[in-house]
Formats: C-alpha cells, structure tokens, sequence
C-alpha cells in the first residue's frame, strides 16, 4: 500500500498529515477547529486533504475523531466537546473526497500511532492517555486496539472522579477530564489570576496582564523557565492524572502508560507528579511490578500518525 492520509481533529485545531508506511511524515497542514459546526469541520477536512493530495499520491484517508466513535468505525455517535451527535462522518468524507475514510476516536489513534512506531513499541500492553481540550483513552491490550462491544471503550475522561462535580460537555458530573485536561488546567490558572492571587503575578505580566491571554503554551513555558505558580499548575493537573492512572491501573494493568496530547509537552515537569501520584495511589504498591509512564514519543503527532495507519487496515 502507498501513502495515507492521517487527519486529527480535535477540539481547537484540525490537523493532517502524509505518511508512510514506517510511521513518516512527509508533509503536514492544519486549520482551527471549527467546532460547533460540523459542515464546517467536514469542508475543514475536505480541503486539508485536497492540499495534501496535491503534492503526494495517497490511497486512504485515517480520521482520528474526538468523540464516540460506533464499532464499525463509520460514525460519530456523540462528542462532548464538539457539535458531532450521530454524525455519519465517513459516508459524508467519502462523498467529498472520494477515496476510502476509516473513522476512528482520536485516543485510540493516538494509541495504535504510539503502539505501532513510539513510546509502546516494546510492549504488547499500553494505556495511553491523551491530555488536551479534553481526556482521552486508547487501550492496546495484547497487541490489538480494544474498542469494546459498541466501539466506544476507553472514554475514561468521563469517569467520574468526584461527586457532584464540575459540569462536563458529556452532561454529567464530576468527570476526570474537568480536572485532568488542559482545559482544567489553564481554567484554573486563569481564575487564580483573575481573583488578584499574588503567586499568579508573574505568570499574568507574561500574559500582558490579560487573563484571557493565559493559554497552556504560556503555562508550559513559564513553567519550564522556573515560574513557581506555573510549576505548581503542572504539579496539581499531574496529581489529578496520577491518580485516576493509578484507579485505571487496577482494572488494565498496562505494561506502560503513554501520555500524550498538547499539554504532555510540559515533560517532566508534568510527568513526574503523575508518577509521584501514582506511585502513592497504586493499589498493592510496593507488592507487584511498577509500569513505566513515558511521554508520547510521536508528540501531538500520534494521533495523526496512527489514523493514517489504521488507514491501511480497512
Ligand atoms: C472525548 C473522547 C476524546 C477525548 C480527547 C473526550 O472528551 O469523549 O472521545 O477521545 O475527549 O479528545
Ligand atoms: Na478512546
Ligand atoms: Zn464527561
């Protein structure tokens, strides 16, 4: 098979990509998300894939879809954080695109992409979590994806965390994803800001003083460059992920867990409290083997990478 397409849509950006069949990138494109109107995001796709057609010959497009996405990888059956409600998204590209679309949940894309070519290339048991607009899941048990019954397995954004909590996109309450995502995380930040915090100063002059402007690249950035707040931010979004990796440990028992999305960027900075939090949290800790959490090793780009290869397996 030749060069597939892979395209990630998510909650703010959309984002394409040429691969081959070792996992390369040969070129990439992207457009904002536009994400309360689904034409707009099927036209977004439509062009973004014409622009990439134009410089290579691709046979398949993979779409990596931040929703629930139905076992026969057709489908949008429901996402909480864009306006896709049974949405026939593959039927739909195919018509505008006119080569063969495969559908899949951009978590689990994410997965197969760090499964097959990154940071789960060792083992036959990963869990990876994705970390941006919202939480994500993909489950790689025993070398193969696992969708669930009806497709829609592995949406642990949506466990609930705590009682009575915040409201989330899916329509109820308490999900991991408003306190573990990047949304959370820059949602906190900003209000810490807003309420004249003296710790949150620092941070809010490298936003020119506008709380709006406080975004998770700044965060990332002042955290990198020793702002205390900002390494504090990281510490307590990674004390939420610990500890839910720590709960889904107990069910999975992955050989490692990946986490990925935009805001794993952070490094360290964000991973060693997931670590921390997860080694405190671990069920039988210091009885049983330890997993390793890795970072992403194809970046934002595992998701793009890994739809474009389930492209090939039709
Ligand atoms: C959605 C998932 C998606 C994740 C990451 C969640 O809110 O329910 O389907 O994988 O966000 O985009
Ligand atoms: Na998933
Ligand atoms: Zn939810």
């Amino acid at each position: 098979m030749g060069l597939t397409v892979g395209i990630d849509v998510g909650g703010t950006k959309i984002a394409g990509g040429v691969v081959d069949e070792q996992g390369h990138i040969l070129a990439t494109a992207r457009r904002e998300s536009p994400a309360t109107d689904t034409d707009a995001i099927e036209h977004a796709i439509e062009e973004l894939v014409a622009e990439l057609r134009s410089e290579h010959e691709v046979v398949a497009v993979g779409v990596g879809a931040a929703g629930f996405v139905d076992s026969r990888r057709s489908t949008v059956l429901f996402a909480p954080n864009l306006a896709w409600r049974d949405e026939p998204l593959r039927a739909d590209l195919e018509k505008r695109i006119d080569l063969p679309v495969v559908i899949e949940n951009d978590a689990n894309a994410a997965a197969w992409g760090e499964f097959t070519f990154g940071a789960g290339e060792d083992v036959q048991d990963t869990l990876l979590v994705t970390v941006g607009t919202g939480v994500g899941g993909g489950i790689v048990l025993n070398g193969s994806l696992h969708r669930g019954a009806f497709g829609v397995a592995a949406e642990i954004g949506h466990m609930r965390v705590v009682p009575d909590g915040r409201i989330c996109g899916c329509g109820n309450r308490g999900c991991w994803e408003q306190y573990a995502s990047g949304t959370a995380l820059v949602r906190d930040t900003k209000e810490q800001a807003r309420q004249g915090s003296l710790i949150a100063r620092s941070l809010l002059d490298r936003a020119g003083g506008v709380v709006d402007d406080i975004s998770g690249p700044l965060i990332t950035e002042a955290a990198r460059e020793g702002d205390t707040f900002a390494r504090e931010q990281l510490a307590s979004l990674g004390k939420w992920l610990g500890e839910g990796i720590a709960s889904l440990t107990a069910v999975l028992d992955p050989a490692v867990v990946v986490i990925g999305g935009g805001v794993s960027e952070a490094g360290d900075l964000l991973l060693d409290p997931v670590r921390a939090h997860f080694a405190a949290n671990l069920t039988g800790r210091h009885y049983r083997p330890e997993l390793e959490v890795r970072a992403a090793l194809l970046g934002n780009k595992a998701g793009m990478i890994g739809a474009a290869d389930l492209a090939r397996r039709p």
